[in-house]
């Protein structure tokens, strides 16, 4: 029997900060209700960073429950894949602080910015490098600190209440698989991938300044400073339609290559940016509620850690299992999106 190698997801765990910030403690600085916030995205609370906390703090946690849950030395690691749109620095990014922090050797430490779709798009790495031999255990991270990005006033409460804090990991190991059998859905392993951007979305979910594009004088200027909150802005029904559309189309895709359909779909991980949108998805998937996990109640959009933090979370609860047909999914600014097919 011919060998080749498959990526065998060995472990997923994930930290949030401590301090929950429920809707009521947002109304209490911006024009807004728990009512409309609950109604319109889901959302109940989510967790911010406490003061002494940086994104990479997050990071760091996370990766350090994973790797002594596995009883695993970061000295084995190969590579790790970080995650982030807020990193604790504009460079370098925080893959360099986990790797020194964790105890990593001195393995490359490559940071990627696919925004909400970053973790996606860092697991299809993952499982790339794993399956051209380059390298065999590679640490998949995602981390965001969102809340002190946000304008938590009236001005800024399209988006400001959708955010929260949080980070998870992957450990992704290469394994001798069955080649006649690859891509498998059968032995256990990541699959494939269905990746894709749309620059022209840029404007619709961004924050563009600071930055240094054309006729900028500096990254940031002390009269932008003066009055510019420097936040994320949103056209949030455009980027609703889109993430809709976008998030089907590249499931539906994914599995047609396979010779699947969502039938086949044990459990179901969407990006989590409103309730409303995964309801949508799961609509139009014509998957039951109980195959779809969802964790935007309690913690928000993390960005690039909501898939990472909805694959621990489901396992922890027992509804993802060794086997099973997994699918993640995600949508985000630039636009960006990237669906995963994993055999648990
Ligand atoms: O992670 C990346 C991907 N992100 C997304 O996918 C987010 C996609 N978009 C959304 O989730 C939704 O569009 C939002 C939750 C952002 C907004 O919901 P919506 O139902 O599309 O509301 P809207 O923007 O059309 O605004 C409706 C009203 C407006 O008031 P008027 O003009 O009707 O008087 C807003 O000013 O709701 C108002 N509004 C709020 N009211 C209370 C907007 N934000 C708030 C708020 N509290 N936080």
């Amino acid at each position: 029997m011919a060998r080749a190698l498959n990526s065998v997801i060995r472990g997923v765990d994930y930290y949030v900060p401590k301090r929950v910030v429920s809707n009521d403690d947002l109304a209490e600085f911006m024009d807004t209700s728990d009512e409309w916030i609950r109604e319109r995205t889901g959302i109940r609370e989510r967790r911010f960073a406490a003061s002494d906390q940086g994104t990479s703090d997050l990071a760091v946690a996370a990766c350090s429950k994973l790797l002594e849950k596995l009883a695993f030395d970061p000295k084995d690691l190969d590579l790790i894949l970080m995650a982030t749109i807020s990193p604790d620095h504009y460079f370098p990014g925080v893959g360099v602080q986990v790797q020194e922090r964790i105890g990593a050797g001195n393995v490359p430490a490559i940071d990627v910015r696919g925004q909400c779709s970053g973790f996606s798009w860092i697991l299809s790495q993952a499982d790339a490098y794993i399956k051209s031999g380059m390298y065999k255990k590679v640490l998949v991270v995602g981390a965001e600190l969102q809340s002190r990005l946000m304008d938590i006033t009236t001005r800024g409460r399209n988006v400001g209440v959708l955010f929260g804090d949080g980070a998870g990991a992957l450990l992704v190991e290469a394994q001798a698989a069955d080649k006649a059998a690859l891509p498998s859905n059968t032995q256990r392993g990541i699959i494939d991938h269905k990746l894709g951007s749309d620059g022209s979305g840029l404007n619709l979910l961004a924050m563009l300044r600071p930055g240094l594009g054309a006729n900028t004088s500096t990254f940031a200027s002390p009269e932008e400073i003066a009055v510019d909150p420097f936040a994320p802005t949103m056209d949030g029904r455009a980027v609703f339609r889109n993430a809709v559309r976008r998030m089907s189309e590249c499931t539906s895709a994914l599995l047609k290559r396979h010779g699947l359909t969502s039938s086949d779909i044990d459990l179901l991980i969407p990006h989590q940016a409103n309730m409303r949108i995964n309801e949508t998805l799961r609509q139009k998937l014509d998957l039951p509620p109980e195959k779809v996990h969802n964790c935007i109640e309690r913690y928000g959009n993390t960005t690039a850690a909501t898939i990472p933090i909805g694959l621990g979370e489901a396992c922890e609860l027992g509804k993802l299992k060794k086997g099973d047909l997994v699918v993640t999914v995600a949508f985000g600014s630039g636009f960006t999106w990237g669906a995963n097919l994993i055999r648990w």
